[in-house]
Order: structure tokens, then sequence, then C-alpha cells
């Protein structure tokens, strides 16, 4: 039977408790870890979220009725223990932080009994995902989870102190917003008071804060909860959190100058990395040209290399045709891994052929010189020495290569690299490579909407010098855009944006807006503009993958405490779900069932 804790005060956390505090009496409170009963002791685990004590119950040394209740303790019982803190006198724990001392108990309340929890409440369990995400309360109650939730706390921390001692200003924007069409999808909150009519959740506080410049804020700093109906992976979530600046009367270096400082201070002091400033900046041109991705992991080399001129002429109907047909044929050299079994080598080239490649032609040399090779065959004796040698091939070394559209090798390749990297241990776990990565096309075409599309927002300014090619080739402008990259992934992007009205409303025409469609979507922006609006820029960092990289962990779901699964569903409060036909109609909405579709 729970008892109260009337009368009893905690006096600290359990880890909190050192060797200063031996020969006092304490009350600690939390839950039990494991306890061992070994008959006339009884040792418990007592675990709080700072970590352990070790807590001894000993016959004859407490009141019988103390004894007896501390026998019935089961692990995940809520209790308050009051004691002494002693010297170990067993062996010290290397493992614990209070593993040279323990308590001695006097009293003891049982606060909470617990039924057998469905899994171990422990670090290091191999218990299935969906069944730690539905019980994601006890889940939670694990150290290492613990661990990354305040660390993430201590990253939101540190970046408002930051901010705010660099001149920002911390502004709310509203949740319940306008839908725009740009982007990924919406998720939509229907209107009761109009019915028919839908607010949007905010993807990004986006518009909002390029009007907070408008209306001189001059530097807005928000953690934003943002909302996007996409399809999920590990380092994607429907629902996020944003770290969203945006700043006026600056360029590029002042935006990338307040963030490299920002993220020297921040991993300084989560994880007392030194990052060196300034970071590293690379075009978005070599980064996809080199390895093969707008957000390459620079923690080992292996770049890619283009030999399309080397081939366009030789026997090899691959690399010619790819040549001749305005194509490109590009190679990665991964150094001393010549004697990589064909298994392995067929692995990699299932990874090229993910990416839309046909294939991934190989060429081993082996130590002793002699190539082993998918196309060799199609080369003389010289041709292959002089494409080994343009390739920087030595003995030792293995040859992949790519013929295709550019788009396709380059992604292609982009992974394989990747996967050689895992492969071949190139990759340090404790290493953090920043790069910054500019000048991305300001439009991207898209194949399922028959038309360009914005490659960052449709906000984002285009290079002046490009602008010419608005009309004659789009695809060619670039933008004044930048994203933050750490060890390979994408941890934040900006722009410098638009501050012209005549450059907005051609943005959107060539976006495929009518004057009246752009009106109805933006007007409230397009009409600010008018009013005098500063020239600015701004940058958004993901806080949960930040979070996630700065605690090592692979994937989102350890840092966010209530997290969703691929389907975008709360396995815990089983959201979304059905609603009452009341709510409904309240809302004049009619749900269309499947089946009655059908
Ligand atoms: P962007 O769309 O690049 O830019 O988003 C900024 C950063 O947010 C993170 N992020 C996500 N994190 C988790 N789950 C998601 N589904 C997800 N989507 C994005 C990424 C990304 O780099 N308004 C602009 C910023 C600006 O221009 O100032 C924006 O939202 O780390
Ligand atoms: P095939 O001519 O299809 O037997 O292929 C010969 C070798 O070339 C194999 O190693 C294939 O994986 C490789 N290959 C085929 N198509 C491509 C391509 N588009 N790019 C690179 N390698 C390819």
């Amino acid at each position: 039977m729970a008892e109260s804790m009337a009368g009893l005060h905690r006096s600290m956390r359990c880890a909190e408790v050192t060797e200063n505090e031996i020969g006092k009496t304490l009350t600690l409170m939390g839950w039990v870890a494991k306890s061992r009963n070994k008959g006339s002791i009884i040792f418990t685990d007592l675990r709080d979220r700072s970590g352990i004590m070790q807590i001894i119950f000993e016959y004859g040394n407490v009141d019988d009725a103390v004894f007896e209740k501390a026998e019935k303790l089961r692990s995940e019982f809520v209790i308050a223990v009051t004691g002494v803190v002693e010297k170990r006198s067993g062996a010290a724990n290397e493992n614990l932080a209070t593993g040279t001392i323990e308590m001695r108990a006097k009293d003891l309340r049982i606060l909470s009994e617990s039924e057998t929890p469905p899994f171990p409440v422990e670090d290091g369990i191999r218990t299935k995902d969906e069944l730690r995400l539905k019980y994601r309360y006890l889940d939670l109650r694990r150290p290492e989870l613990q661990k990354n939730l305040m660390m993430r706390s201590r990253i939101a921390q540190i970046t408002r102190s930051f901010f705010a001692e660099n001149g920002f200003i911390e502004i709310e924007t509203p949740n319940l917003i306008k839908s725009t069409p740009e982007g990924a999808r919406d998720y939509l909150v229907p209107s009761r008071v109009h019915p028919g009519s839908f607010y949007a959740l905010p993807q990004s506080p986006q518009l909002f804060k390029q009007l907070l410049m408008c209306a001189g804020y001059d530097r807005y700093i928000q953690i934003a909860k943002c909302y996007r109906d996409e399809d999920l992976r590990a380092d994607r979530q429907p629902e996020f959190t944003q770290i969203d600046m945006e700043l006026s009367f600056v360029d590029i270096d002042d935006v990338m100058e307040v963030n490299e400082r920002f993220l020297k201070r921040l991993f300084k002091e989560t994880r007392g990395i030194d990052v060196s400033l300034p970071i590293r900046r690379m075009t978005w041109q070599e980064a996809m040209d080199t390895y093969g991705s707008d957000k390459p992991d620079l923690r080992f080399g292996m770049p890619i290399q283009d030999v399309t001129e080397a081939v366009r002429n030789c026997g090899f109907g691959v690399f010619s045709g790819a040549a001749a047909n305005g194509g490109v044929v590009r190679v990665i050299n991964a150094k001393g891994a010549g004697e990589m079994p064909r298994k392995k080598i067929d692995a990699l080239t299932e990874v090229a052929k993910t990416y839309g490649a046909k294939g991934l032609a190989y060429l081993a040399i082996q130590k002793d010189g002699t190539v082993k090779s998918s196309f060799a065959k199609f080369f003389t004796e010289e041709a292959l020495a002089d494409l080994i040698r343009t390739c920087g091939g030595e003995p030792g070394d293995l040859l992949l290569f790519g013929a295709d559209r550019i788009e396709i090798v380059r992604t292609a390749l982009g992974q394989v690299r990747l996967a050689l990297g895992n492969e071949l241990g190139l990759i340090d776990p404790d290493r953090f490579e920043f790069l910054w990565v500019t000048e991305f096309p300001l439009l991207e075409w898209s194949d399922e909407e028959n038309r360009f599309m914005a490659m960052h927002h449709p906000f984002t300014k285009p290079m002046e010098e490009d602008w010419q090619y608005i009309d004659s080739d789009p695809g060619r402008v670039r933008a004044e855009a930048y994203d933050i990259v750490l060890n390979g992934n994408e941890i934040g992007g900006g722009s410098v944006r638009i501050h012209r009205n005549e450059i907005q409303e051609k943005m959107l025409e060539v976006l495929g807006f009518t004057k009246e469609a752009a009106h109805a979507q933006f007007g409230f922006l397009l009409d600010a503009f008018k009013y005098g609006v500063p020239p600015h820029a701004g940058l958004a960092y993901g806080l949960d993958r930040l979070a996630m990289l700065i605690s090592g962990c692979d994937s989102l779901r350890d840092v966010i405490a209530f997290p969703k699964v691929k389907d975008a569903s709360d396995l815990m409060c089983e959201a979304p779900s059905e609603v009452s036909e009341k709510q409904l109609a309240e809302l004049g909405i009619a749900v269309v069932k499947e089946e009655d579709e059908k």
C-alpha cells in the first residue's frame, strides 16, 4: 500500500551525494532499480535522474518493520529512504559516480508500488522499439534517454543565452497559420468558426520572421515547433524543433560569423570540443562533384574524380556510350581496398543501383600489379594503364566507376563513397567536421509538378550575377543560400532573402504563380515589402538533429521525449485517432471512409 511522504523532505538527488556527505543522515527518493535480498542484508539500488545510490537494509540494524518492508521491494517501486551515508563496505563500483559510498537505511517508505514493467528499465536492453514506444514513460526512465534529454535542455539553454548576449530578441510566432503550397505537405487544422476553412501548422516560421524584420526587430530568435507532413526517416520527424533566427542589415558573412561563434560555444560547453574557426566553405557545385552530396561527410577523403574525357573513345560501351550521350563517367579510388572480396564489391554495386545507377564497374589493382576488373577486357593494355594513371591508381587500390547522366552518377557514387567509408572503417565517430555549403541552385526542376520549384524557399535571394538567366536558363541561377553540415548531416540551412518586391514577384511568376495567385497566397508579405523592408537574412537549425549528433545517437527518437514512428503515429497515446460525430459536425466535416468510396 502506498504511503504518504508527509513530513519528509528529499535532501538531494542520489548521485549528488558525495564522500563529503559521509556521516550525514539524508533522505533520498526515487525508483528501485534493483533489490537483492541476501537473507539478513538487502542491497537496493535507488535510481533518480542523477544516477544511482546503493542502499543497505541490515537485519538488526533497522527496525524489524522497516526490514520487512524492504523485503517487499521490487523494481520500479517508488520509495523514500532515510539513512546515514557511509564509505562502501564492499569493493568500490567504478561504474557509478557514487561507487565509493552507500547509504545505511534507517527508515523506508513505499510511496508507490509498481507492477512488473513490460521490459527492464535499464540501458542496453534489446526490447522491440514498438514496445518501448508504447511505454515511452518507462523507456524515458532509462539513464541513457534521461542523459539525452538533459543534454537537449542544455543545448536550448546555451542557445538562448548565446543569442540573447548577441542582441537577439526571442519572439513567438503563431502555430495556426495560412496554408502555402510551397515546400512539404502542410498539416491542416479545420476551423469551427469558418466551416470549410483550414489553418495550417507552420513548416517553419519563415514568413513571420521576415515580417518581424519588416517590423524593425532587427535580430530575432525562436526555438520553434515545426510541422511537415513528409515521409519519415531516422533524421526526420513530422513535428520537430528549429532554432530559428533572422537578422536585418546583414550579408552572408555576418550570418555565418555569429553562427560560427554559436557553434564553437555550443560544442565546447556540451562536448568539450574545440571547433576551429572559420568553418570551411564549399560551393554546392564542388560538394556535388567531389562528394556526390550536398551534405558531404568530411571525416574522410575518397573524392570522386571525373574521367569522362579519358574514356570518351574507349572500347567499353558503357563508358563511351555515357560520354557520347552527354553523360559523365566518374570514379572513386578506394585506396588500399584492392583486395576487397567480390561479394563486397557486389554489395557496393547494389548501393549504386538503389540510387538509380545501372551498375558499378570496378577495377581492382592487385599488389603484384595485375588487375581484376569487370571491363578491362574492353581496353588495350596501354589504354588501361592510361586510365589507371588518370585515376591515380596504385597497386592495392580499388577503382569504382559510374557512367550515366550526371545526376545519377553523382548521387550513386556519393552513396558508394559513404558505404566505403563505413566498410573500410574510415569514419571516426569522435570527429566533428563542419562545413558551410554555399551557392545552392535557386530552383530545381520537379518532374512531378512539371515546373521549377524553389530549392530552399521562394523568398531566397538569387545571386545578382546570375539573375540575367532567370528567363533563358532558370536552372543556372544560383542562390545566396547556405547549409551548415556536420559529419554528413544537414544541421541547418538559410539564405539571404529577397527584399525587393519586383524580384519577389518575378520569382513567384517563375514558380508558376499567376499575379492573382501570388497575392492570394503571399499578399501580406508582398504588401509588407511596400512599406520599407530592410535587407535581411537568416538561418534555422534542426535542434533535434543537433541534439542527436551532440549526444552521439543515430535516431531523432533518442532525443525527442515523445517521438512518432514511420507512419507518423504516436504509439503511446495512439494519435492520430478518429473523433466523434459531434466534433466533425461542429467543423462541418464529413469523413469519406475508404470502403464507402469503393
Ligand atoms: P529548412 O527547411 O532547411 O529551412 O529547415 C532547417 C533545418 O531544420 C531541420 N529539419 C528537420 N529536422 C527534423 N525533422 C524534419 N522533418 C526536418 N526538416 C527540417 C534540418 C534543417 O536544416 N525557414 C527555413 C530556414 C531559413 O531559411 O532561415 C527552413 O525551414 O536540420
Ligand atoms: P555489363 O556490360 O552490363 O555486363 O556490365 C559490365 C560491368 O559494368 C559490370 O561491372 C557492371 O556493374 C558495370 N556497369 C554496367 N552499367 C554501368 C554503368 N552505367 N555505370 C557503371 N558501371 C556499369
